[in-house]
């Protein structure tokens, strides 16, 4: 007999129409592959005039939260209204009646995901958000079941669909920069406002996620060092290119000797590492384990059916946990124990554009200021000069040996005040 399982989902929008959307196209497969009859009963919209683009019985709908985390027919509560709150609140609720939750809510689960996680255990109850990190790409379920056997090293992360869309037309098609983020605004990858994912705050805390269940520490998504790719121009895109590399918005956290360096900032990935193939709105996360060696996993970072797929992939693991009562068993997707120490972005290959005016004997200053802070360059190259502002300028690009960011910033500082250069308008790392 069917063991019937019964969701209760809050909220309807892109992610919540994908994820009744894929249980109902897959609702006989997945209960003749693992004989549950997963339902969803009740749906919490606070819009019910608003047309969903999608056919659901009226009677699933209920405007009062309570009627789905107080409902003790409830098993499972899916939370995907978004945002730190209410959405904490409400997950708080359900797994505090003893409910399992399921999220794709990056932004509550780096804030709060202490705190639920904790929850959870003290309820018995299970926490799962697979759809938080990297969208379609089972990378969570991944790390904490077949490839649990590893001790891993490093994960590099293209984990923002909108900014990878963004950098590939640039690269591609020459594209400028505010133009591309309004094509891929009307084509529905990027938010009206797109700041959280132009600055590379979404990337974060999907970060901070990782760190968590790779490395075992907490770092908040405001401690991770991170950059967006507002100052990506079309000529760090050529330079790149010319010297056989990809920008790509990348999230990378490494261990070494004890201590975890991590940081969100646009990077130039050699052309031969699969990560620079990754193109257009989709995601990767580059895993390096000391006994499967390097992993990439690709696929959908968003949209309402991959999404989906993760959402409802949870619910069947929390489902099949229920109906054998052994809600233990999974492993716990967030750990804090480690011992390890967060050491800020570590030591890292940079990539600098300054704007110098055209007057001899400017390299030779900063090669030397580099030279006093015990920075040591590996390229250094002048573009084409060109008149802005009645005065002739040039773009210079250097690239320095791995070195850390404070010492990088006390020679820059230096040159600054040298009075050597007009500006710095760009930073980014090497990945080697
Ligand atoms: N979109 C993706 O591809 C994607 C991928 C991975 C993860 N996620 C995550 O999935 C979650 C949902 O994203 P989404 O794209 O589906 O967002 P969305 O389209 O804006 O949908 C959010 C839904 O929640 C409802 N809602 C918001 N605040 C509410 C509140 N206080 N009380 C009741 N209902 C509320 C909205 O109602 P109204 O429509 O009535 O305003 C809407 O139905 C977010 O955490 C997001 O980060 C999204």
């Amino acid at each position: 007999m069917k063991q019937i399982i019964k969701v209760g989902m809050l909220g309807i929008g892109n992610v919540g129409r994908g994820t009744y959307e894929t249980l109902e196209m897959n609702h006989q497969k997945i209960a003749e592959t693992t004989g549950l009859d997963i339902e969803i009963v009740k749906i919490l919209n606070r819009h019910p005039e608003k047309d969903r683009g999608i056919d659901i019985p009226a009677e699933k709908y209920t405007q009062n939260v309570a009627d789905i985390l107080d409902d003790p027919e409830i098993d499972i509560v899916i939370e995907l209204i978004g945002g730190i709150e209410p959405a904490t609140e409400y997950m708080a609720r359900a797994l505090s009646n003893g409910k399992s939750v399921v999220t794709a809510n990056k932004a509550a689960i780096a804030a709060n995901g202490k705190r639920l996680a904790a929850l959870a255990q003290e309820n018995h109850a299970l926490l799962r958000f697979e759809a938080a990190v990297a969208g379609g790409i089972p990378i969570l379920t991944s790390l904490t079941t077949a490839l649990l056997s590893n001790r891993f090293t490093a994960v590099h992360g293209i984990l923002n669909g909108t900014t990878n869309y963004i950098l590939t037309q640039m690269s591609e098609f020459g594209a400028d920069y505010a133009d591309v983020l309004k094509d891929a605004q009307a084509k529905g990858f990027a938010e009206a406002d797109p700041t959280a994912d132009v600055e590379g705050l979404d990337a974060a805390n999907k970060l901070s996620i990782l760190i968590s269940l790779i490395f075992g520490i907490e770092v908040s998504p405001e401690t991770l060092p991170t950059q967006g790719i507002t100052r990506v121009g079309l000529e760090d895109i050529e330079f790149a290119k010319e010297s056989g590399y990809r920008i790509k918005l990348l999230a990378t956290a490494r261990e070494k000797d004890g201590k975890v360096c991590a940081n969100v900032q646009p990077a130039l990935v050699p052309i031969n590492h699969p990560l620079s193939s990754v193109s257009n709105e989709f995601n990767a996360v580059y895993v390096t384990g000391n006994a499967v060696d390097n992993l990439m996993f690709y696929g959908r970072g968003a949209g309402p059916l991959p999404t989906g797929s993760a959402v409802v992939g949870d619910v069947i693991g929390i489902a099949r946990k229920l109906e054998k009562n052994s809600a233990y068993d999974l492993v716990p997707q967030l750990r804090y124990d480690s011992g390890l120490e967060f050491d800020g972005e570590g030591t890292n290959k940079y990539y600098l554009r300054m704007m110098v005016p055209e007057r001899t004997g400017i390299l030779g200053r900063i090669a030397t200021i580099f030279g006093e802070h015990d920075i040591s360059i590996e390229s250094i190259r002048q573009n084409a000069p060109y008149e802005l502002d009645g005065e002739r300028v040039a773009h210079l690009i250097i690239i320095v040996f791995p070195v850390s960011k404070p010492q990088l910033n006390d020679a820059l500082d230096a040159i600054r005040k040298d009075g050597v250069i007009k500006s710095v308008d760009n930073i980014m790392r090497v990945e080697e």
